[in-house]
């Protein structure tokens, strides 16, 4: 191995730079070339690579964002976008590539291992949904931010007696979701991998507001679905005042937490020992605070799951 290429792909994330760092420093360290790819895979077929110095990566490991940029690119999902791909790698003579992303980045990596060109994963997602890693990049800054934002809300809830409906990104997962609900003491954590009867919901903020509580905060995944259809019927049939604050990107931004930017540089440095080993389609994790790695296909044949004590604990917590 003599020239490793670096890429981010998919949904960017706090952390995603730390972990570029880590991975053109961790390389160069181990006299390899590096070479950046800039969009994604889209950015690997156009041909979009430069060579990366020590330089090219100082003052990032605090920002948000990706200096390679991201994309999700339909063409590349076919044989034909993949043999171009290679094409691109070959012509820069590059022997191994870093991808940091989430699982459908992922895919892209296995296809390109099984067509001869091996390829290390990298998890930097804020969704936390990946299964063989405890966190992805990205996830405890994203947490940060809906804390910060749900604590402001809770302000104003308070201060009108209201019901809040706070819907977080996630996509089909509902870690974000949990996570930050026990953090901000929430009422109810609507998640798509657990199901609860909307009657029990109504009576718990019922049993609240007869308490005399002045607020409640309900923390929806969008997995779940609409958090403004959520909130009308919240209104409708509970009888409580109710507004929805659908967070959005800002999950997406930010300098990215000590946790994040302390993952990103142990998970990158661990992909190019692995590409240094020979050891190509596989993804790196960390688990139980060791760095574990798997192939693509045990990753993507555990369904990832969310930790059902703490969803247990949420419910004790918000009688
Ligand atoms: O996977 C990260 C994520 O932010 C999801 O939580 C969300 O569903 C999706 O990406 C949004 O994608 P886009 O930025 O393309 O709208």
């Amino acid at each position: 191995m003599k020239r490793i290429g670096v890429l981010t792909s998919g949904g960017d994330s706090p952390g995603m730079n730390a972990a570029i760092r880590a991975v053109v420093r961790k390389a160069i360290y181990h006299d390899l070339e590096v070479y950046g790819i800039k969009n994604g895979y889209q950015g690997l077929m156009d041909g979009n690579i430069e060579r990366m110095t020590l330089g090219s990566v100082g003052d990032i490991i605090h920002r948000g964002g990706t200096i390679l940029f991201s994309a999700r690119s339909e063409e590349f999902k076919t044989d034909e976008g993949q043999f171009r791909a290679i094409e691109q790698l070959k012509k820069h003579d590059i022997d191994g590539l870093v991808v940091i992303g989430g699982d459908g980045s992922f895919q892209g990596a296995k296809k390109l291992t099984e067509k001869g060109f091996p390829c290390i994963g990298v998890p930097g997602t804020i969704d936390n949904d990946i299964a063989g890693t405890d966190y992805t990049i990205g996830f405890d800054t994203s947490l940060n931010t809906i804390i910060d934002a749900v604590d402001k809300v809770r302000d104003t809830a308070t201060s009108h007696e209201r019901t809040y409906i706070i819907e977080v990104m996630g996509r089909d997962a509902g870690d974000l979701a949990l996570w930050a609900g026990l953090a901000v003491g929430a009422e109810s954590i609507l998640i798509p991998e657990e199901k609860e009867e909307f009657s029990s919901i109504v009576q718990r903020l019922k049993n609240g507001h007869d308490r005399g509580k002045k607020h409640s905060i309900i923390l929806l995944a969008e997995g779940v679905g609409s958090g403004f259809e959520f909130g009308k019927r919240i209104e409708e049939i509970a009888q409580l005042e109710t507004r929805v604050t659908v967070l959005g990107h800002i999950q997406r931004g930010g300098s990215p937490t000590g946790q994040d930017r302390v993952l990103a540089s142990r998970l990158g440095a661990r992909a190019v020992e692995l590409l240094i080993e020979d050891q190509g389609g596989r993804m790196v994790g960390i688990q139980k605070n060791v760095l574990v790695d798997y192939t693509f296909d045990e990753v993507f044949n555990v369904e990832h799951t969310i930790d059902k004590g703490m969803y247990k604990l949420s419910k004790e917590l918000s009688i």
